[in-house]
């Protein structure tokens, strides 16, 4: 993963897969985040904590522009303030209660979120799009091992005997995200080929990782 000496770019999730109004969990090397996708579309990537009692925000809902906890509806701002406290409804929330969000990047269909202070933005995708994202219980050097490649220093693994079908890795505490990236100009059976390819190699990475275990 390209990495400057301030920070780096996780790929956390497909554009596809959050749709406006919607909440999912996600996680970088900095720890867990709630991202969501206001109404308007605007994307955000927060702590996955409340500040209220510690409920996970990513179990909560989206509600217009702002992102409400499940406990006790406390909601929040894109940029992390809390904006309505519904026991307390005349109330303007205090601007210390505020849940810390990362910085976001959306581009060729995969929201990246920054970990420290990225001096540049993602890398692009070139010819490749998306396809599907999928969690392997296994960490990327299994999954090297089942594509029979090296991971390059975009964070890619080509896999070995299907070149026009890469996987986009991050590892986290022994399982690793992967999103399946192909060319663009391949045909539909290519996708759907890829995507069984791409589940084959999540089998085979599974099976290595618990006989090193
Ligand atoms: S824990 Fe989130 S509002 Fe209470």
């Amino acid at each position: 993963m390209p990495f400057d000496t301030t920070g780096s770019w996780t790929p956390v999730a497909l554009s596809a897969d959050l749709l406006p109004g919607a909440v999912m969990p996600a996680w970088t090397s900095a720890g867990p985040l709630a991202l969501w996708r206001s109404q308007s579309g605007r994307t955000t990537a927060s702590s996955d904590r409340c500040p209220h009692r510690g409920m996970r925000l990513s179990h909560g809902f989206v509600r217009g522009e702002a992102l409400s906890c499940i406990y006790h509806g406390w909601s929040y701002s894109p940029a992390g303030g809390c904006v309505r406290i519904p026991a307390h409804p005349n109330l303007v929330p205090p601007e210390t209660i505020r849940v810390t969000v990362q910085e976001v990047e959306e581009s060729d269909g995969i929201i990246w979120v920054a970990v420290g202070q990225p001096e540049t933005k993602p890398w692009r995708l070139g010819d490749l799009v998306p396809l599907r994202s999928l969690t392997v219980e296994a960490g990327i050097a299994a999954i090297e091992a089942a594509a029979d490649a090296k991971t390059d220093s975009n964070g890619l693994i080509s896999v070995a005997d299907f070149p026009w079908v890469r996987l986009l890795a991050t590892e986290q505490l022994g399982r690793t995200l992967i999103h399946v990236l192909i060319e663009q100009d391949r045909s539909p059976a290519d996708r759907i080929a890829a995507s069984r390819i791409a589940e084959a190699l999540r089998r085979q990475a599974e099976t290595r990782q618990k006989e090193v275990a």
